[in-house]
């Protein structure tokens, strides 16, 4: 298989160029058949297809593939939070559910932000906190970004929706806004 990556926002490191095939828990074996011993965990600290985890993975897609937990929770979702919640037992805490280490350093920092009313973050040469909005912008590892650092201020605007419009009062033929 060919060493060249497709150019993203993410910069392969050129000096380990192997393809990852498979792994099984602490090792992993590369497309040419060497195996490796999997110190990349991070954000996978379970190990590699673990019997247990991928059968719990199976059940879950066979019986529910994706459904917002936003809309309606479902068994394995209202399970997690308890477990959670016994490890942290803090009093009237909350549980928020992210799928990706990205994710939970965005939230991470909203919540900081939040909670401290500051806005700057501190963040340490060497770091890498993921490739998502804030934690890309609190990663300075310049070899992992090709987009620009910082996240600008938003502004909100209505959808230009003719059908719903948002500004009743607009005649449609001559809409400024
Ligand atoms: C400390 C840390 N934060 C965030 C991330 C990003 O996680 P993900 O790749 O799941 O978005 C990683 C991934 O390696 C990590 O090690």
């Amino acid at each position: 298989m060919s060493h060249e990556f497709p150019t993203g926002i993410f910069k392969c490191d050129p000096s380990f160029p192997i393809v990852i095939e498979r792994g099984f828990k602490a090792e992993v074996w590369s497309s040419d058949g060497r195996r490796f011993l999997d110190f990349s965990g991070a954000a996978t600290s379970l190990g590699q297809t673990h019997p247990k985890v991928v059968s719990s993975i199976k059940e879950g897609v066979e019986k529910l593939t994706g459904f917002s937990g936003l809309l309606a929770p479902n068994e394995p979702f209202i399970k997690l939070g308890e477990e959670l919640s016994k490890l942290v037992p803090v009093e009237g805490a909350s549980i928020a559910y992210a799928t990706t280490g990205s994710e939970a350093s965005d939230f991470a920092i909203q919540l900081a932000k939040y909670s401290t009313k500051r806005s700057v973050i501190l963040s340490f040469y060497g770091a890498y906190h993921g490739l998502t909005g804030y934690s890309l912008m609190s990663s300075p590892t310049e070899g992992m970004r090709r987009v620009p650092p910082r996240i600008s201020e938003t502004v909100f605007s209505p959808y230009p929706n003719c059908f719903k419009c948002p500004f009743p009062a607009s005649d449609c033929e001559d809409c400024s806004q």
